[in-house]
C-alpha cells in the first residue's frame, strides 16, 4: 500500500512550483462518491494539469479513472472544485470548453470508437470541431501517417486487435490537436515492440500528458512527475513514498524499490 503523507497540501506546493503559471486545468479539494455508496471514491484531491508530463499510478479500485472522468466534467464531484485556465467550471457547456482543449483516452478503447471504419473515428473529432469533410479527412491521414498507423486506415474499427484499438484511440484524439492528454493505461494490450514504438511517439508529442499506467518503467520513460493514488488521495511517489508492485513486470529494467 502507498504510504500517506498526514496533509496533502505537500502535492500542491510541489506541482506548483513545477508549474510557471495558471494551471490549465486544476482539481481543487475534489470528492467524489458514485450513486448510491457511500464510498468516497475521490477523497479531498488537488491535482493540477497543464504544463507537465505526469505519470499515475496506484491500486486497482483507487479512483484514478474517476479522477480523469472528473476532469472531463463526465462525473460531477460531491464537493470542490474543477478550474479551467483559473475559472470554476460547472455548466456542460464550460466543459465543452475544456474538452476542446483537454482529450481523454479511456480505459477501455471500446468506449472510444464507435465509427465503423477507422478513418471515420479519426476524422469524426476534426468533422465535430468544424473542418469540411476534406480537411478532417486530411487530418485524419496525416496524424495516422504520423503514428506509423496508415496502414490500417481502412479497416473494421471493432474488428482491429486490443492493441490496434489502443493506438487508433490516440489518433482519434491526436487528430483534435488538444493541448494536454489524459491517457488511461494506454499500454493495456500492447505487445513490447508497440510499447516501444508508443514511447518514441510520446517523447515526440508537442503536447504535455497525464498517463495512468501501472508500468513503472514505462512511467519512467515518459514522463517528468510521478504520482501515486491510494484510497482516493494523490500522493507525492518518490523515494519516501514507494509504491506497492502487485504485478509482473517482465520488460522492467529500471531500478526501483519494492515494499
Ligand atoms: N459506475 C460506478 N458505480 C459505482 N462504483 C464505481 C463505478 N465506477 C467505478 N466504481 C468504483 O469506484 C472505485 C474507483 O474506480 P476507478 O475505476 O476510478 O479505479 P482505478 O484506480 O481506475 O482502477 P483500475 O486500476 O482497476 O483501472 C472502485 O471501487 C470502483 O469499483
Ligand atoms: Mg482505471
Amino acid at each position: 500500500m502507498l504510504s500517506r503523507p498526514p496533509d496533502p497540501r505537500p502535492l500542491m506546493y510541489l506541482q506548483k512550483n513545477l508549474m510557471s503559471k495558471t494551471p490549465l486545468v486544476e482539481l481543487k479539494h475534489i470528492s467524489f462518491k458514485y450513486q448510491d455508496s457511500e464510498h468516497l471514491v475521490l477523497d479531498n484531491v488537488d491535482f493540477a494539469l497543464g504544463e507537465r508530463r505526469i505519470g499515475l499510478i496506484g491500486p486497482n479500485g483507487s479512483g484514478k479513472t474517476t479522477m480523469f472522468h472528473v476532469i472531463m466534467g463526465l462525473h460531477t464531484p460531491s464537493s470542490g472544485i474543477v478550474l479551467y485556465r483559473g475559472k470554476p467550471v460547472k455548466k456542460e457547456s464550460e466543459f465543452r470548453e475544456l474538452r476542446r482543449d483537454v482529450g481523454l483516452i479511456f480505459q477501455n478503447a471500446d468506449d472510444q470508437l464507435f465509427s465503423p471504419t477507422v478513418m471515420e473515428d479519426v476524422a469524426f473529432g476534426p468533422l465535430n470541431l468544424g473542418a469540411s469533410p476534406d480537411e478532417a479527412g486530411k487530418i485524419a491521414r496525416k496524424t495516422l501517417d504520423d503514428l506509423g498507423l496508415s496502414g490500417l486506415k481502412n479497416r473494421i474499427t471493432h474488428r482491429l486487435s486490443g492493441g490496434e484499438k489502443k493506438l487508433v484511440s490516440l489518433a482519434t484524439i491526436l487528430s483534435m490537436d488538444p493541448k494536454v492528454l489524459l491517457m488511461d493505461e494506454p499500454t493495456n494490450d500492447l505487445d513490447p515492440p508497440t510499447r516501444a514504438r508508443l514511447i518514441t511517439i510520446l517523447k515526440e508529442l508537442k503536447q504535455s500528458y497525464v498517463i495512468i499506467s501501472h508500468d513503472w518503467d514505462f512511467l519512467t520513460d515518459t514522463v517528468q512527475d510521478i504520482f501515486g493514488m491510494d484510497h482516493g488521495r494523490v500522493i507525492r511517489c518518490d523515494k519516501e513514498h514507494l509504491h506497492n508492485h502487485p504485478h509482473a513486470h517482465p520488460f522492467g529494467t529500471q531500478h526501483h524499490h519494492h515494499v
